[in-house]
């Protein structure tokens, strides 16, 4: 038989070969959640598969911090926490608000639209945020809404949105609302407190600071958004994203019994309950100042040393887990790419389709920012980038 493990498959599998992958997700991974993905074959309802799935359930609401929120772990990229979202709270003609800061709010209102929700954007100039007044102007005029949708990191300009400030204004207008956050580019890296912010829905995705490979949704909604999908009046619009199907599944393995509706993705919950396990060695506090640490170094590194202009319009609005960041004048972005992919480093060009091709972005959350022997990752990014930017520029000597 045809060997069909070619000679390119197995470079892509030499670690020496391998360039530091520092995009905003996916990010890299710890060598033993790497070795959870390469367990062999084992039945989903195998009991030490149970166990491992319903611990990984009850980590994530240490991971987002709440006692009572009910977490949902689905095979699919984090566009199916949106689909989750809208397929089991919103129903046809539903008013939803989203607080847009860039490319993902625009497709997150895309998919509310697909499921028949009524979809008004508060927006702002790219690079911005609206302000917590402005929201609070549009919900008193404009409200009640059904579900206000947050992207609490846009990872297409590094913006960084108040989910308290903007929850608190959300609940204090309208208690009902839903206050959703789509939180695939900051679970596990930024300050998030889903109890004590009256959060209703956050969704994420395992490959980003949650460490593990892409391959599963992750969503956790609160008790207030499981009454609403339970006293909802019009039938579910999706047959694998309807909560009817998961909730028991989720409550089965929680309670460490079989059960079954779509296989789930037995490796890559295994190496999410190893990484999540490593997340929760430190405390949330901890990872939350680690991740702001790290980035106040990388962004004085590229700002007060290399005099580069970020996409967010102040440090203030600017995440702490990626950096987006405008090529200088004279610098050819394709040139930039493929000098630091030569030292070894992959980074990531430009989303937001206004200014797609005019910025970069370099991802540093998760073990690139907690573990200490990973830490090495960022100064060899900036290190490359230094000298990317001296090759083509001479920048760092014009300063
Ligand atoms: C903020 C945000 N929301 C949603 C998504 C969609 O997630 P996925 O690509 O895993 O479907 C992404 C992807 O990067 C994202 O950054």
């Amino acid at each position: 038989m045809r060997n069909l493990f070619t000679p390119f498959h197995r470079s892509l599998t030499r670690m020496s070969s391998h360039k530091l992958c520092m995009i905003p997700g996916p990010i890299e991974f710890h060598s033993t959640v790497l070795d959870a993905m390469s367990t062999p074959a084992t039945s989903h309802v195998a009991p030490t598969f149970i166990n491992v799935f319903g611990e990984t359930i009850e980590m994530m609401r240490r991971i987002v911090l709440t006692k009572d929120g009910q977490p949902f772990i689905v095979s699919g990229s984090g566009t199916l926490g949106w689909d989750m979202t809208a397929a089991n709270l919103i129903e046809a003609g539903d008013r939803v608000l989203v607080i847009n800061t860039g490319y993902f709010g625009d497709s997150f209102g895309e998919c509310l639209e697909t499921y028949g929700a009524v979809v008004q954007h508060v927006r702002c100039e790219v690079g911005g945020r609206p302000t917590v007044e402005h929201v609070t102007s549009v919900l008193k005029q404009d409200g009640p809404f059904k579900a206000v949708t947050i992207t609490h990191v846009d990872t297409s300009t590094g913006v960084l949105n108040d989910i308290q400030a903007l929850a608190g204004v959300i609940k204090t207008t309208h208690p009902d609302t839903l206050v959703v956050v789509d939180g695939v580019c900051s679970v596990a890296s930024e300050e998030l407190r889903f109890d004590e912010w009256k959060v209703d829905v956050v969704l994420t995705a395992s490959q980003k600071a949650l460490g593990a490979p892409p391959g599963l949704s992750i969503l956790v909604a609160s008790q207030h958004a499981m009454n609403i999908f339970q006293t909802r009046q019009s039938p579910i619009s999706s047959y694998y994203a309807s909560w009817k199907r998961w909730l028991p599944i989720m409550q089965a393995y929680e309670s460490r019994k079989p059960s079954y509706f779509g296989t789930p993705a037995v490796q890559n919950i295994m190496a999410l309950h190893v990484s999540l396990g490593r997340i929760l060695q430190h405390s949330m506090d901890d990872v939350f100042k680690r991740h702001r640490e790290v980035n106040a170094r990388i962004k004085a590194h590229l700002t007060d040393k290399l005099g580069l202009r970020l996409v967010p319009l102040s440090l203030e609005m600017a995440s702490n887990s990626l950096s987006a960041v405008y090529y200088p004048e004279g610098v050819v972005p394709s040139t930039l790419l493929s000098s630091m992919g030569e030292q070894g480093v992959v980074i990531a060009g430009g989303l937001h389709r206004a200014i797609a091709t005019k910025y970069f972005r370099i991802g540093h959350m998760g073990i690139t920012v907690m573990d200490d022997e990973a830490l090495g990752y960022v100064a060899k990014t900036l290190a490359a980038l230094d000298t990317a930017l001296d090759n083509q520029l001479g920048v760092r000597e014009k300063l």
